[in-house]
């Protein structure tokens, strides 16, 4: 049967760097190693003044057809996952592909343009759009632009304000991908929750501690349902475990849950009984809360052992390193966890091609959804062809002060007085360029 999946990858970064530990907690009269040991962040991506869900998701677009040599012609739908959209109607994909036709000869005229909505889960969304329209028959012949584009910005002093970020991944979605392709299982775990939501407002009402709960408990539901249609997972099964990456921290306790479901009636399980005993069973158990605090103690002990610390720090670890260095990018989160996971594979030099992944993506609201995907034998020069380091290096590193005004510049309620100074210099990239008549962006190409 024909494999689908990711066959190429790109990111685009915001321009602006605000280091969390230097200059955001010293201003919140914060200690720094809430950000760094606590929450797991160095720093978070913003937006310079002229940048957008839009600029970001067309820049990060543009680059990945320049890549991989491709027209709009070789584009069959373009699917934008945001949660940051600033119209009801017109979908943030038009507008991306008008950036883009200034700069191709080709329209898109012919491509099925949509958006994505379910919080952070809309972009795993999307790519299983793009993997039925493919499957179905119905692409004739040609990819799927998928664009998960944010800016994950909360209202001043909201707890949320420690763990922005904003970006974009593109990721091109085809038949016999070069990078990843996808495992017809699935597992889902949804309920209707209120732990993130924005009705009808630009910043997100949230229950920080809730939305932690709600995370575990979906992304639980979630592996149990893949399991039921694929096989019992292993710890040993997969090369990388990427999560959706709120924060690390997030992660940190969603890989301990997991770990403990996977080992269960194991003989790894068998093997640490000797120090931490068996994990408790349910059934056991008369009263629900002397269970939780049975639980609570085994996972304490689990976490100390050298097995799960070895297997963390080889399946898990390595899908982080990005996100402590950008923060929340909502939709695109999970990507940026594949690929923080296989760049650092790459600089290893290790061979990762038929080896497994297992991925998790979550969406305030709530669902998560788990699939595995297989590396496919072109990954590395995939991974090795992205722009992420160079990027993340030429970002500006804010002062507070800069910070206050540019969160003011992209707040929707606030009007700036006095004229709107960019903090770096466009180069060669879509730009936002001001409001046309029915208060539509309008977008250009700076050189
Ligand atoms: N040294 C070491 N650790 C420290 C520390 C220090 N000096 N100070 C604090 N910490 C630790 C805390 O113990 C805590 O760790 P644990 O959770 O393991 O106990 C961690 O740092 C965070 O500290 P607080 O709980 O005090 O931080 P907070 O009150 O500011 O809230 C938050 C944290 C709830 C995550 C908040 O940032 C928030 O609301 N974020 C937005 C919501 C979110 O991201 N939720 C995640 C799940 S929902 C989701 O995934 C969807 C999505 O993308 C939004």
């Amino acid at each position: 049967m024909t494999e689908v999946g990711i066959d190429a990858i790109e990111i685009r970064t915001g321009k602006l760097k605000l280091d969390l530990p230097g200059t955001f907690a010293p201003a919140q009269g914060e200690d720094p190693g809430k950000y760094t040991k606590g929450l797991g962040l160095n720093a978070s991506s913003f937006p310079d003044t002229y940048e957008d869900i839009v600029t970001m998701g067309a820049n990060a677009a543009h680059r990945l057809m320049e890549r991989e040599g491709l027209e709009p012609e070789d584009i069959g739908r373009i699917d934008v996952a945001t949660e940051s959209s600033f119209d009801n109607s017109k979908p943030v994909s038009t507008y991306i592909a008008g950036c883009l036709e200034q700069v191709y000869d080709g329209k898109f005229s012919h491509a099925n343009k949509g958006e994505r909505k379910f919080a952070c889960v809309a972009g795993t969304q999307s790519i299983d759009d793009a993997y039925n329209w493919i499957k179905a028959g119905r692409h004739r012949g040609r990819s799927a632009l998928v664009i998960a584009t944010d800016t994950a910005l909360y209202a001043r002093n909201d707890p949320g304000e420690a763990t922005q970020g904003a970006g974009a991944v593109a990721m091109l979605i085809s038949e016999d991908p070069d990078l990843a392709s996808l495992s017809t299982e699935q597992g889902y775990g949804s309920a209707d929750e209120t732990d993130f939501l924005k009705p009808n407002q630009q910043f997100p009402a949230v229950d920080g501690k809730r939305s932690v709960k709600v995370y575990l408990a979906r992304m639980r539901e979630a592996l149990q349902d893949f399991e039921s249609v694929a096989d019992r997972t292993h710890p040993d099964d997969f090369a990388y475990i990427p999560f959706h990456t709120p924060f690390p921290g997030m992660v940190r306790k969603a890989a301990l849950f997991g770990y403990r479901h996977m080992i269960r009636d194991t003989s790894i399980e068998d093997e640490l009984a000797e120090q931490i005993g068996r994990q408790p069973r349910e059934e056991a158990f008369d009263e629900e809360e002397a269970y939780e605090e049975a639980l609570t103690e085994y996972m304490d002990g689990l976490k100390e052992t050298a097995a799960y610390r070895e297997w963390y720090d080889r399946v898990i670890e390595p899908t982080l390193t990005i996100a402590r260095e950008v923060g929340n990018w909502y939709t695109g989160s999970v990507h940026l966890a594949r690929v923080s996971a296989l760049k650092t594979a790459a600089e290893e030099g290790r061979e990762l091609a038929g080896e497994r992944l297992l991925v998790g993506s979550y969406g305030s609201g709530a669902q998560a959804e788990m699939h595995a995907e297989t590396v496919q034998e072109s990954w590395r020069e995939k991974i090795e062809g992205m722009t992420l380091d160079e990027q993340l290096e030429e970002r500006y590193d804010l002062s507070y002060e800069e910070y206050e005004r540019v969160h003011d510049v992209h707040n929707h309620a606030i009007e700036i007085d006095g004229e709107i100074e960019e903090l770096t210099a466009p180069d060669a990239e879509f730009v936002f360029d001001g409001w046309g008549r029915m208060g539509e962006r309008k977008y250009r190409f700076a050189e």
